[in-house]
């Protein structure tokens, strides 16, 4: 006597009956890189991404636009401001880059979720996540805070419909929901950067965002790839603070420690499939040695049979066309 397992992978539809994790439309959040300064029509191609852009902020709004009508219903925004200073200053402004792309999506796609990354490296002269403090060169873990706050409430006045901190600065979580809660934004979502690892899969994304430290590196608040102990420590410690959504970052040679948060918290969870997991699979293809479209749906099945609930990737409009094939 043995099982045959054979008998449900006969027939095709009955394989999809009995298909455990899918990944849907709705799972998806869809990364976009604002650029100020540049002028209209401004649409630059990331030599790392192929089809991936830095726009302006007309450019912008199209591309969410297109997104929009085939299915992607959610987005991250990221900023590459005209000038950088030592204090990130044009992440605090409301003239800002980040700003002035809130203002102009949500007047013209309202519909657009949007989530925006918090952060300084986009906006700091020396491209780490928050301010340095002159006497040991590295981020000010404190000060940091106070700026994020302010930042924060840009986000929300500009538009954020929910607001993702990804600097990994201890106590962030918690410094947010009261600045937010003090400016009447208690229902505006915090979705933490709360697992994310300094790695070397961010390489295309510091291209695309021009975000590379000038000195050092991120290991000083990013956590050491080698630490499942540690990645789950810090996801709890966030939802305890009063994150909405986990996050895990990046996606790829996590799915572990995606697998044991989501074993040990009722929240929602997402995965950031990052820039260097996109290359890596266009890369392949160009070479031609994989079939793209296969590999791309096994790997945000992937992702789903982790077990997160959110998928945040450069592929999203990719995905929305095959999944509409697919029906
Ligand atoms: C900013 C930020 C980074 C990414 C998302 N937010 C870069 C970094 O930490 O260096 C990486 C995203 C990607 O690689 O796709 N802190
Ligand atoms: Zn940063």
């Amino acid at each position: 006597m043995f099982k045959r397992f054979r008998r449900l992978r006969e027939n095709s539809t009955l394989r999809d009956l009995v298909q455990e994790a899918k990944v849907a439309k709705n799972d998806l959040v869809y990364p976009l890189f604002a650029v100020s300064g540049k002028g209209k029509n401004f649409k630059r191609e990331i030599a790392s991404m192929p089809g991936v852009f830095q726009l302006s902020i007309d450019e912008l709004v199209k591309e969410a636009k297109a997104a929009r009508a085939i299915g992607v219903k959610a987005i991250m925004l990221f900023g590459i401001p005209e000038t950088k200073d030592s204090a990130g200053s044009d992440a605090l402004s409301d003239r800002g880059v980040i700003a002035e792309s809130l203002k102009a999506l949500k007047d013209a796609v309202p519909e657009m979720f949007i989530f925006t990354d918090l952060c300084f490296c986009e906006y700091t002269d020396h491209g780490h996540c928050g301010v340095i403090n002159p006497a040991t060169k590295s981020v000010d873990n404190d000060k940091t805070l106070e700026l994020l706050a302010k930042q924060a409430l840009i986000h929300a006045e500009c538009g954020a419909d929910a607001i993702a901190p990804s600097g990994m600065m201890d106590g962030a979580i918690a410094v947010l929901r009261e600045a937010l809660d003090d400016a009447g934004r208690e229902n505006t979502p915090l979705m933490s950067y709360s697992t994310k690892f300094a790695s070397a899969y961010y390489g295309p994304f510091r291209d695309a965002a021009e975000s590379a430290p000038s000195f050092g590196d991120r290991r000083a608040y990013q956590m050491n790839p080698a630490n499942a102990r540690e990645a789950l420590a810090e996801s709890m410690e966030d939802e305890a603070q009063g994150a909405d959504i986990l996050m895990v970052k990046p996606a790829l040679a996590y799915l572990d420690v995606v697998k044991t948060i989501r074993e040990n918290t009722t929240l929602p969870l997402a995965v950031y499939n990052v820039s260097g997991e996109y290359s890596m699979l266009k890369a392949a293809a160009a070479a031609g040695m994989i079939d793209y479209d296969r590999a791309l749906m096994e790997t945000m099945t992937s992702f789903k049979r982790a077990g997160a609930d959110i998928i945040i990737t450069y592929h999203a409009k990719e995905v929305c066309e095959l999944l509409n094939k697919g029906d």
